[in-house]
């Protein structure tokens, strides 16, 4: 479908990313010339920035089959093992969530990663015995939104960590345009670029608001996507200037409102606007931060003089 090959399948189709790219085509390469499974790889940062793209594009480089599942998934040490023994010698394994692996679960993951064996009790009670099975060896690659999130010996675990960041604009707007051609959709400069400036740095986020811009430019009756429909568009969906949607408004108005800026804990935050401290702290805050809208101290979160400018507000003296 359109929507599968909107995903790039080679480290050269990929755009942006330049430094995880540049060190996993070294990796890739070396692992092929020496015939060996690529070691295991720990890709993390925000949601939507490419992730589970490049552990199928790595797959595919290393010329392997891509198997895929989640933490949630994994719920018995059975489940992990039913996977794992199904696989061909240097297929690679993709994990999402993989700091969602339950504990029990990931203690049977260490000698698998490391060794290539599985340690399974099979039984229980005074019948219980240790069942050992080889496995053929395998890459593993995990994804999750913050490193910390792993416990020490999982992360250890992990030959290749790489962070992905946010795309800068010029490459959110190279993204747009290629999903543009794919979609057989002209869109002109000016709206690519608007589209790419409003984003959140978020690929996803940038497809998906071409998608929403193009149904109203085809409804319009336009040959070409014009920097007035995207403009407009981006109004109804309200995202505003800066890329922020009614969710940040919510988080940064709440905070400016409720508690004149903070600091303020993200728990309370949370529940004073009715949202997942999880999803505040792993979706939304990361860009907030990266704007300078927000810092965080030891003492919770502040709303910054730039974003107070960005609503026009003024801080209340206290
Ligand atoms: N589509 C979504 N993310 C992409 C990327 N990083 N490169 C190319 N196309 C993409």
């Amino acid at each position: 479908t359109i929507e599968l090959s909107l995903r790039p399948t080679t480290l050269n189709q990929y755009i942006g990313q330049h430094k995880v790219k540049e060190n996993l085509k070294i990796f890739i390469q070396a692992a092929k010339m020496r015939e060996e499974p690529l070691d295991h790889v720990l890709l993390y940062g925000p949601p939507g920035l490419g992730k589970t793209t490049l552990a199928a594009i790595i797959a595919n480089e290393m010329g392997v089959q891509f198997r895929s599942t989640s933490g949630p998934a994994i719920e018995r040490a059975g489940d992990l093992a039913a996977i794992l023994s199904s696989l061909e010698p240097g297929d690679v394994l993709f994990i999402d969530e993989v700091h969602r692996i339950p504990r029990n679960v990931e203690e049977v993951l260490y000698p698998a990663m490391e060794d290539f064996f599985l340690d399974i009790v099979i039984g229980t009670g005074p019948s219980a015995r240790s069942v050992r099975i080889d496995l053929p060896p395998f890459t593993l690659v995990g994804a999750t939104t913050r490193a910390g999130l792993l416990s020490a010996p999982l992360r250890d675990r992990f030959g290749v960590m790489s962070r992905l960041e946010f795309y800068e604009t010029k490459d959110l707007c190279a993204i747009v345009e290629r999903t543009a051609d794919i979609f057989e959709m002209p869109i002109t400069k000016e709206a690519a670029l608007e589209v790419a400036r409003r984003s959140r740095g978020t690929p996803r986020i940038a497809n998906r608001l071409l998608k929403r811009i193009r149904d109203i430019s085809q409804v319009k009756g336009e040959a070409e996507i014009s920097l007035e429909t995207t403009s407009l568009a981006l109004k109804m969906l309200q995202v505003d200037d800066a890329g922020l949607d009614h969710t940040d408004h919510r988080l940064l108005l709440g905070m400016i409102e409720g508690f004149n800026g903070g600091p303020v804990g993200l728990d309370t935050i949370a529940a004073t606007i009715g949202e997942d401290s999880q999803t505040i702290e792993d979706v939304y805050e990361p860009f907030l931060l990266q704007l300078g809208f927000i810092q965080r101290t030891p003492r919770g979160r502040i709303v910054t003089p730039k974003a107070y400018a960005h609503f026009g507000i003024n801080r209340q003296e206290e």
